[in-house]
């Protein structure tokens, strides 16, 4: 299915605090869309909110959500130091058998898939209590991309990836994105490889939001800190 994400006039408040006001747009897959904005500016408020119009639709409801199968990688997640499954295990907790325990031969192999997407293939049986933070978030975004979502939101997935990992998984998600005609939404800070591997961007900046071609990234949404950017 192509995934469709339509927003009219959607507002987000907190107390008495407006973070979003009066936000319509529309994204559509097949796209590789970057979110943008400053800290704070509402970008994990707005992808709750559009998991939760996903997973709980309303009829005439701000968020309207078009989608099969969506996969999220979360911003922050704590599993415990205790947690006790290996990568392969959790990862594989992607796979929604119901309560089958076993996995087929075809699941098996799309595990294995998804584990080398994120170059986690020799790490399948390490701890995932145990792995590094990278690895950890590696196998986050592994667990979302053996769902084969056809909408895969990812919030900041990339912040605890050195450079290599992070310029690997942006190049791979692409190419992923484009054979599969998903829609994409990448939140990130950096903006250096956005027109080179992104279609569009939606950049929230004062409780607005702005949609654009990549290519045609304004001044203002682009990371300040570009000194600091490691290019893909
Ligand atoms: N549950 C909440 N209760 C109160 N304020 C919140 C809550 N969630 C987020 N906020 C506030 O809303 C604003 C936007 O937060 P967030 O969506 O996390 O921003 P971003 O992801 O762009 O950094 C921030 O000022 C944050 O403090
Ligand atoms: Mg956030």
């Amino acid at each position: 299915m192509t995934a469709v994400i339509s927003v009219a006039d959607y507002q987000a408040t907190f107390g008495q605090k407006t973070i979003l006001k009066q936000v319509s747009f529309t994204l559509k897959g097949p796209a590789f869309t970057v979110i943008l904005g400053e800290n704070g500016a509402g970008k994990t408020t707005l992808m709750k909110a559009v998991l939760k119009a996903a997973l709980a639709p309303h009829p005439g409801s701000a968020i309207q959500v078009q989608a099969d199968r969506l996969a999220y990688v979360p911003q922050f997640r704590d599993l415990g130091d205790d947690y006790p499954l290996s990568i392969a295990a959790f990862v594989g907790l992607g796979l929604n058998r119901g309560f089958r325990p076993w996995t087929t031969a075809a699941e098996k192999k799309r595990l294995r898939w998804a584990l080398a997407q994120v170059d986690l293939a020799d790490k399948a049986d390490l701890a995932l209590a145990a792995a590094s933070g990278g690895q950890k978030q590696r196998a986050y975004i592994a667990q979302a991309l053996v769902q084969q979502p056809d909408l895969l939101i990812l919030d900041e997935p990339t912040a605890s990836l050195d450079a290599k990992h992070t310029a690997v998984l942006i190049a791979r998600l692409r190419a992923l994105q484009q054979e599969t005609g998903m829609l994409v939404l990448f939140i990130s800070h950096d903006t250096s490889w956005v027109s080179q591997y992104a279609d569009n961007y939606l950049w929230l900046h004062d409780q607005q939001v702005t949609v654009g071609a990549a290519a045609a990234l304004p001044q203002a949404a682009q990371s300040k800190h570009s000194e600091e950017v490691h290019h893909v």
